[in-house]
């Protein structure tokens, strides 16, 4: 990708790969399925991305801040870190939001509300591709979608926007993917990760649940479950690689049980979950 990059940020110039562009999003099918709106909305989102990691790229391992520093950044904003990102725009206003159809399916939450997805799409290809258990796929696949509704615990939000049409194996990894990502396993080959350094502060300790927690599961038959989800939890994009979700129609097919009334009217104990995620601008 050619990129100019200068010392101001106003300045920054990004030229788009349009192929890892287009594969970010799923490829020519799917991007053919956008409207213009929703295309406009996927290329900034993209550049955002793109934007965040040359920056994460200038910035020398020794320089990731503290949580001091870290904590002094929460009066600069008007939004909350926590805030799930269909209800907050990085850059100017929120725009409209394409509406979902009537009974909308997992394909439908993907291409509407955890679209560009190129980072579980790229972490569920990894573990296609390495031969994992259908389950862990599956679970690499959904793993981070609910940061669209809400990002703090999001391993047990996740978990539970998921449970009532998943296996239990997807579900228990979702859950706890996010309590291992703080745990280095070199015999699973899982190391703690940078991106942690410069989000959370190099001195930041995980809070006494995630303690317990990770107590937990390091003496569970099913560890291995979550481990494998941070395994494949990458954050690099390869701009080769094209990611979309056609590979993983079979196993969602096989394992995801969509329900015929459609996500959020099916009175599950996640409807409520999907409903908003469907309808952020509803104020109430
Ligand atoms: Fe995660
Ligand atoms: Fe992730």
């Amino acid at each position: 990708m050619g990129v100019a990059f200068s010392l101001s940020v106003q300045e920054v110039r990004m030229e788009v790969d349009r192929r890892a562009f287009i594969a970010s999003l799923g490829g020519v099918a799917a991007v053919n399925l956008m409207d213009h709106e929703a295309k406009a909305e996927a290329l900034e989102h993209y550049m955002e991305d793109k934007l965040d990691e040359m920056i994460a790229a200038q910035q020398p391992a020794d320089k990731f801040p503290t949580v001091a520093e870290i904590e002094a950044q929460i009066e600069t904003r008007p939004f909350r870190r926590g805030v799930g990102s269909v209800f907050t725009s990085n850059k100017g206003n929120v725009k409209i939001i394409e509406k979902m159809p009537d009974k909308p399916t997992l394909h439908d939450f993907f291409r509407l509300r955890f679209a560009p997805a190129n980072h579980v799409l790229q972490s569920a290809t990894r573990a296609l591709k390495t031969g994992m258990s259908e389950e862990v796929v599956l679970a690499c696949l959904l793993h981070d979608c609910v940061l669209s509704l809400i990002k703090p615990d999001h391993g047990w939000w996740g978990a539970q926007l998921f449970e009532p049409y998943i296996p239990e194996k997807s579900a228990f990894a979702i859950r706890y993917h996010q309590t291992l990502r703080f745990y280095a396993d070199d015999d699973a080959g899982y190391e703690y990760p940078d991106q942690y350094y410069r989000i959370f502060g190099h001195d930041y300790q995980p809070p006494q649940y995630i303690a317990d927690t990770y107590k937990m599961l390091k003496n569970h038959k099913w560890y291995m479950e979550p481990r494998l989800v941070t395994v494949n939890d990458l954050y690099a994009f390869d701009p080769n690689a094209k990611v979309s979700i056609e590979p993983f129609d079979d196993i969602i097919g096989r394992h995801f049980k969509q329900p015929k009334e459609g996500l959020g009217y099916d009175n599950s104990p996640s409807a409520h979950m999907w409903r908003t995620l469907a309808r952020p601008d509803n104020p109430l």
